[in-house]
């Protein structure tokens, strides 16, 4: 079945190669320039070559070298435009041709974010940044806008500011000056760049702005490069944060799997308007500054960035239905490396974490049970990001994790990752062709045994179940729990003492617990009913979360404060939960992360619709155009 979130027509014709040719234009947010596709005919007599478009001007086309016929649909809601281009008659299968596309990107393009310069770390200059996953490349390119077809790709940009893609470095070199030696905001530097590995459509990316590099040590005799990029006043911190760790976490994944293959593993922090926690982009992770905690307590985001180097990026889900195998996988396997770097126990604490966002995401979805499915079934122009959630990730994990248990343990089951890498790195798959390898495999290597074991789950289940539970109720290794659940349970038991500060809590109830383990501690804290104000404020204070700058215990906290909606506490606290996310006077968005953003803004709509509108209100020009969309279908004023 065709991708059912392209109009393309990948499957008669695809690009092998895709050269970009692009200049950004800081003061009217554009971006123009052309895109050269080759591409390749697989079906007899194809006729015209479709690409998917959101939001282009196409002004001029060219194939093999001649003034083309093209013609643009009409807009369709979600899935864009669709560009027809004439390719001329009798090409057979096999044969190449070339198509250039002169065009440019719209002020509003879905994939980027232009940010004044307010809106960065340094208040200097403008900030340009993109986010295609998952259906937002064509808002930056015309192209097949698939996860099914791969493609090379090349790039020349020109800029006022150092330019960083997801690919390799060609020139001016990353060890000369910045800027190539030019003034930064003034002069104009072309910058090139390639990925000779084949990419999904989707990790196509770029930034711009004042931001400058400084490389980690050498690792081992690694062949890799890793390193850190940011703006100059968060370089230090930046390094700091992720120099030792990342080189390490990166040979870890590698002596587990197969060798590392872009070359280059580096990091981008960008500014505090960012949407994810991070983007796994090839040679260039994206990440959140709230990771940057000065702690290195949230270091974990990235190794699920740089597990997605082999699930997802090396081994891509072949259409959104099967987006799971990107984020189950990477998950099930960034756990393997916590276990292989720290313990067992540890291993399983992050799965303890997941439940709750699992557990939340299928309550989200309890009107649209299809979205609680690990495989779900998309209809023709249906928005992935609607089935958005702790899912995939989450049921995915648990389903590999299941599947390593029943099958021997993680000494059975890492040959076998081996394998699956080996066999599908470069591919896009389905499903289907992840299961048929895995009976394939334990076939070869089990023998009847575990073909039986496999024979045996309950795939339908797994696959297709609906519903708030696992299939399997899983049991995990709680000893790095068993503290916070017993801290939060006598939280719970002191509710009725009107007189908190007679209570003996004290702050030395968490020292010695990590991030993860006040996280734990406070979201069992939040499954009992809504606490009153006074064991809020005095929690708050007491453990330092109410005004912490760790935005994921101080989420965390904001959640126990307005639990119940109607209680005084979320009364109490809506307001400062509002300015939280937007910043205090709305003009700096201090949590555009969808996962801090997202779950407030719907708290804050539960408790008042008003105060949730005229924050979103405020704020909304500086969110980024995708957060935008969902926050508006959150606080009510779009349909879901
Ligand atoms: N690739 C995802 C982010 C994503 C998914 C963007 C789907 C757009 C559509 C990335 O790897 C991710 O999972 N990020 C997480 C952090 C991670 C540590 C779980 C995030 O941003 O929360
Ligand atoms: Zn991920």
């Amino acid at each position: 079945m065709p991708d059912p979130t392209t109009q393309s027509n990948y499957l008669q014709i695809t690009s092998e190669h895709i050269a970009l040719n692009w200049r950004l234009d800081f003061d009217f947010h554009i971006i123009s320039g052309y895109v050269i596709h080759h591409l390749l005919v697989k079906e007899e007599h194809v006729e015209e070559v479709i690409f998917d478009t959101s939001d282009l001007t196409i002004s001029d086309i060219e194939v093999a070298g001649q003034c083309a016929q093209f013609s643009i649909a009409a807009v369709r809601e979600v899935m864009g435009a669709a560009l027809h281009v004439k390719l001329p008659t009798g090409l057979k299968v096999g044969e190449r041709i070339i198509v250039k596309i002169s065009y440019k990107t719209s002020k509003s393009s879905g994939a980027l974010q232009w940010l004044s310069k307010e809106h960065t770390h340094g208040k200097d200059f403008p900030y340009l940044y993109s986010q295609c996953q998952p259906i937002y490349a064509r808002a930056l390119v015309p192209i097949q806008d698939t996860t099914a077809a791969k493609f090379k790709y090349s790039a020349t940009v020109v800029s006022k500011f150092p330019v960083l893609l997801s690919a390799l470095r060609i020139s001016p070199p990353v060890d000369g000056p910045a800027h190539d030696g030019k003034i930064v905001g003034e002069d104009f530097v072309t910058y090139t760049y390639d990925q000779p590995i084949p990419i999904p459509p989707y990790l196509i990316a770029i930034a711009s702005g004042n931001v400058c590099y400084r490389t980690f040590p050498q690792y081992q005799d690694k062949q890799w490069k890793t390193g850190v990029w940011a703006e100059p006043g968060q370089l230090e911190s930046a390094y700091w944060e992720f120099s030792e760790d990342t080189p390490r976490f990166l040979a870890t994944a590698e002596a587990l799997l197969t060798p590392y293959e872009y070359g280059v593993y580096d990091l981008l922090v960008l500014p505090p308007a960012s949407l994810y926690g991070g983007m796994e982009h090839p040679c260039l992770t994206f990440l959140t500054p709230t990771v940057v905690t000065g702690d290195r307590t949230l270091v974990d985001v990235v190794i699920h960035e740089i597990t997605h180097s082999w699930f997802g990026n090396g081994i891509t889900h072949s259409e959104a239905s099967h987006f799971w195998l990107n984020e189950g996988w990477t998950t099930y396997f960034e756990r393997v490396v916590q276990e292989v770097l720290y313990s067992r126990a540890h291993r399983d604490f992050h799965y303890i974490i997941g439940a709750k966002p699992l557990h939340d995401s299928l309550m989200h979805y309890k009107d649209r049970t299809k979205y609680q499915r690990l495989v779900i079934d998309f209809d023709y122009g249906e928005d992935p990001d609607d089935a958005y959630s702790s899912v995939p990730y989450e049921k995915g994990a648990n389903l590999l994790l299941y599947l390593e248990r029943v099958l021997g343990g993680l000494d059975i089951f890492l040959p076998y990752m081996k394998d699956y890498a080996k066999t599908f790195l470069g591919k896009s798959i389905t499903t289907h062709d992840w299961k048929s390898h895995l009976f394939d495999y334990y076939g070869r290597n089990g023998g009847e045994e575990k073909v039986k074991v496999l024979d045996g789950i309950d795939w339908n289940a797994w696959l297709y179940g609906e519903g708030l539970k696992l299939p399997v109720q899983m049991d995990y290794d709680l000893s790095m729990a068993k503290e916070s659940y017993n801290l939060a349970k006598k939280w719970n038991g002191a509710r009725s003492t009107d007189d908190v500060t007679a209570l003996n809590f004290t702050e030395k109830d968490i020292t010695g617990f990590d991030a993860y383990q006040i996280i734990v501690f406070l979201e069992h804290l939040q499954t009992f009913p809504q606490l009153p104000l006074q064991h809020v404020k005095r929690l708050g204070s007491l453990y330092r979360v109410a005004k912490t700058s760790n935005a994921e215990l101080r989420f965390r906290f904001y959640e126990i404060a307005l639990k119940d909606p109607a209680s005084p506490s979320a009364k109490a606290f809506v307001t400062e939960v509002a300015k939280w996310i937007i910043g205090d006077d709305g003009t700096c968005i201090i949590k555009g992360r969808m996962k801090f953003c997202r779950p407030m803004f719907r708290a804050v709509t539960r408790v008042n619709q008003g105060i949730a509108v005229d924050a979103f209100k405020i704020a909304q020009e500086r969110f980024h155009p995708i957060v935008r969309k969902m926050i508006e279908k959150d606080i009510g004023l779009t349909k879901q």
